[in-house]
């Protein structure tokens, strides 16, 4: 496929589209799955109690998550546009246009720190090669030298920026499509091996426990929140990244199916992953919820030294792993990229190239404190008076409540601005059906902004100390 007008922001009649719906669902699916699905999903479940975050997960992403992000390709396809032109597009003249401009900004910070956790992938990738990963291996240690030490956190975190940056100007779908047509089904199989070496590995059932038999008593809104926003996390949505893949979808493909597959694809992962580090992390005799943005790391690295054949095992699974992982946090990091460089493109009328150089450029140095938030500076590493690091800070505002704000405002303006009925029309626009309409319809208008304004009220009822639903 060429890269031609529609990356560099051409009027709509000569916009490019995506090769095939195929084509369209691995580029989203590579945007969506990436480090939130094998660091984060764990990371964010271990730390809420589990199973019983399991299952609110899986609930938010069928009722709030699926909807969503229909309704994200919806509004993409129909404007062909970037966030902050497509809500210029659809409802010009309003103040609308402060959600594209508040996703742009997202997804720079989101860059900035998601980065910084891709350099490490980098750094383990390397350790992994020269032979790191072996029985007995001090994995803290190997953890706390790779996110700890300034020089190396900085210089992985640039290595990774530089790659995405030099994707992006090359045209994010070319790279994107040829990437994701490989990377999927290599890192589906290799998930598979880890899976079942971690499930069979001594002591895994109490891992399997934590994860599978759901304790609703550590359920509070604060689990919720974290689910819901790990789902927008997760698939991408809530920032306008997939305002702008579904913009380069055809009208001849179909909108519904589409979604379905991107949502399903992206959630099998993280459950995977999550199969992949309550066994080994329990069979190891650490504890979940401790550790921040290492844990998974850790746990990863101390399962992949029980593979055999000793010390082979470890380098080969090691190295593919870690290589398979970077390179799934890419075809993310570009559609994060991607964002902020089609708004200075297509508003700004800058070229594709410098506008993704000055954002690059911008993410990195913003990453530069999240980079030394894990033992490289003691206070970054924990915030006064927030008792998170840096990089923890920034996720849970950026990775988690910009985009529960974000996709509230998204589901408010298709549902009760611009309308369900258009955005029907738009679905219907390859074969004149809507599969699901109805059920669309509700989740999007009541479901999704209901539970999310219970959620938030709550929170800021919390924050307050007043108590409103008991
Ligand atoms: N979904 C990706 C992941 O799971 C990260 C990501 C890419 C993202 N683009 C996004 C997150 C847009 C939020 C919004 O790793």
């Amino acid at each position: 496929m060429e890269t031609n007008s529609a990356m560099t922001g051409g009027d709509l009649a000569v916009r490019d589209t995506w090769g095939s719906k195929l084509a369209f669902i691995l580029a989203a699916a590579g945007s969506a799955i990436g480090l939130g699905n094998i660091w984060g999903f764990p990371t964010v479940a271990g730390q809420n109690g589990g199973a019983a975050f399991l299952v609110v997960y899986l609930l938010a992403v069928a009722f709030i998550g699926a909807p969503v992000m229909l309704a994200e390709l919806i509004i993409g396809r129909r404007t062909q546009r970037n966030p902050v032109g497509a809500f210029k597009a659809l409802a010009p003249d309003s103040a609308w246009v402060v959600v594209g401009a508040l996703g742009v900004l997202t997804g720079v910070v989101i860059l900035s720190f998601y980065s910084v956790i891709a350099g490490w992938t980098l750094a383990y990738v390397w350790k992994a090669v020269t032979g790191t990963f072996v029985a007995g291996a001090d994995t803290e240690a190997i953890f706390g030298h790779v996110a700890g030490d300034a020089l190396p956190a900085i210089g992985w975190h640039l290595v990774f920026m530089v790659i995405t940056v030099t994707v992006v100007i090359g045209g994010v779908r070319k790279g994107i499509e040829r990437w994701t047509k490989v990377l999927m089904p290599a890192l589906f199989i290799i998930l598979l091996l880890l899976v079942a070496r971690a499930v069979t590995l001594p002591g895994a059932g109490v891992g399997l426990d934590f994860y599978f038999k759901p304790d609703f008593s550590k359920l509070d809104v604060n689990v919720v929140l974290a689910a819901i926003g790990q789902a927008f996390f997760s698939l991408s949505l809530g920032m306008g990244a997939m305002i702008t893949y579904g913009s380069y979808i055809s009208r001849k493909d179909d909108l519904v199916s589409s979604a379905a597959w991107v949502t399903g694809f992206d959630t099998v992962i993280a459950i995977m992953a999550g199969l992949i580090i309550f066994p080994t992390l329990f069979s190891a005799g650490l504890e979940p919820g401790t550790g921040g943005p290492g844990m998974v790391f850790v746990v990863l690295t101390s399962l992949l030294s029980t593979i055999p054949p000793e010390p082979i095992g470890g380098v080969i699974f090691g190295t593919l792993f870690f290589l398979l992982l970077a390179i799934a946090a890419l075809t993310s990091s570009m559609s994060l990229l991607e964002v902020a460089s089609a708004w200075l493109i297509d508003e700004r009328k800058v070229p594709r190239k410098k506008a993704a150089i000055t954002i690059g450029a911008l993410a990195f140095i913003l990453g530069i404190p999240s980079a030394l938030a894990n033992g490289a500076v003691d206070w970054l590493s924990a915030l006064p008076g927030v008792g998170l690091d840096f990089l923890s800070f920034l996720f849970t505002i950026f990775g988690q409540y910009a985009l529960v704000v974000g996709a509230l405002l998204i589901s408010i303006f298709i549902a009760w601005v611009w309308g369900v009925r258009p955005a029907g029309e738009e679905v219907r626009a390859n074969d004149g059906r809507f599969p699901l309409g109805r059920l669309w319809s509700f989740l999007i208008r009541y479901v999704a902004p209901l539970a999310i304004v219970a959620i938030l009220v709550q929170l800021v009822a919390q924050l307050f100390g007043w108590s409103l639903f008991g």
